[in-house]
């Protein structure tokens, strides 16, 4: 199985458009240690044929030119993308804009809970996916699904999605439903995606709150875990004065600190452990900042845009 990173950045993508931090800067400057990296996306495939994308960034047209294996070649017919299905974990912007540059009349297969399906049924700017052609299978949780192609054969590929703590996507966010907004557990899944034919699997957890025992357990021993990697600290966002939020309040766990992700895995075996999802302001973007260092020394990798893993 084949994963491709397409973005590994959060939402605004590094450098971000209005962000004057030292960080973007750095990678305006073309610092080779500030490699910029577009929203965060993957996109798996057994034979580089057919891809799955999971996660539809707004930056999926520049995402397909770094990566030319899912467009269309010449022996294609003339209308045809590789692309056969989407998969998204959320309703954030950054993971599902990027559904609007798959408009017109192509098929493919769009999954995500009822409650995202819900969403994008609502917002008529989701029309340009034609539904004649697009068809949305809603997810549920907890239970493997064999994703599909565009022609409805099997792919070969499996999913599992499971909630995790997380929020209801920040421009759906109700502030008169309490303290969580009126977040449900469907508004934040995680993945275990699976290769049927040689049983190889890994997990994708792009946003992610905090780390129960549970989740702990379940994802000790694997092979490769892609991990929400949003902020280094909670309140580096306030501190830096270009934010007023911290990573709590965006449903997002921090790496460092003692309620941080590097000290929630430091105890499980897990042989390739990648953050991504990294926002503009996280010093750990920077390839040789004391935070990355820090990463290292702990045994993660920091994923960046056409990043390859073969599992
Ligand atoms: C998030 O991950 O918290 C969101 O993508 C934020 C946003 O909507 O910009
Ligand atoms: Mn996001």
């Amino acid at each position: 199985m084949f994963i491709r990173v397409l973005g590994a950045a959060a939402g605004g993508g590094f450098p971000q458009w209005n962000c004057n931090h030292p960080n973007s800067r750095l990678a305006r400057a073309k610092n080779p240690n500030a490699k910029p990296r577009t929203q965060s996306s993957l996109a798996v495939s057994l034979d580089k044929k057919k891809w799955f994308i999971f996660n539809a960034s707004p930056d999926l047209r520049q995402q397909l030119w770094q990566n030319p294996e899912l467009m269309p070649v010449k022996s294609d017919p003339l209308r045809y993308s590789p692309i056969m299905g989407v998969f998204l974990t959320n309703a954030d912007v950054d993971h599902t804009a990027g559904l609007i540059n798959l408009r017109e009349s192509q098929a493919f297969n769009l999954y995500a809970t009822q409650r995202v399906i819900d969403v994008i049924n609502k917002n008529s700017i989701f029309n340009v996916l034609n539904p004649k052609f697009v068809k949305k299978i809603p997810v549920k949780l907890d239970t493997y699904l064999e994703l599909l192609n565009s022609d409805s054969s099997k792919s070969g590929i499996k999913v599992k999605a499971f909630a995790v703590p997380g929020k209801v996507a920040l421009w759906l966010e109700d502030v008169n439903k309490g303290p969580n907004f009126g977040s449900v557990e469907e508004d934040t899944i995680a993945l275990e995606v699976y290769n049927q034919e040689t049983g190889s699997s890994f997990y994708y957890i792009p946003a992610c709150a905090n780390v129960p025992d549970w989740l702990k357990n379940k994802i000790d021993n694997a092979d490769l875990v892609f991990f929400d990697g949003t902020l280094w600290k909670d309140d580096e966002m306030i501190e830096q004065k270009v934010g007023i939020k911290t990573g709590k309040r965006m449903g997002h766990i921090s790496m460092s600190g003692a309620e941080g992700s590097l000290k929630a895995f430091e105890e499980l075996q897990i042989k390739r452990k990648i953050f991504i999802h990294i926002n503009t302001t996280n010093p750990a973007l920077i390839d040789n900042s004391e935070e990355r260092k820090k990463l290292d020394k702990a045994g993660w990798e920091v994923a960046y845009d056409t990043m390859e893993i073969a599992i």
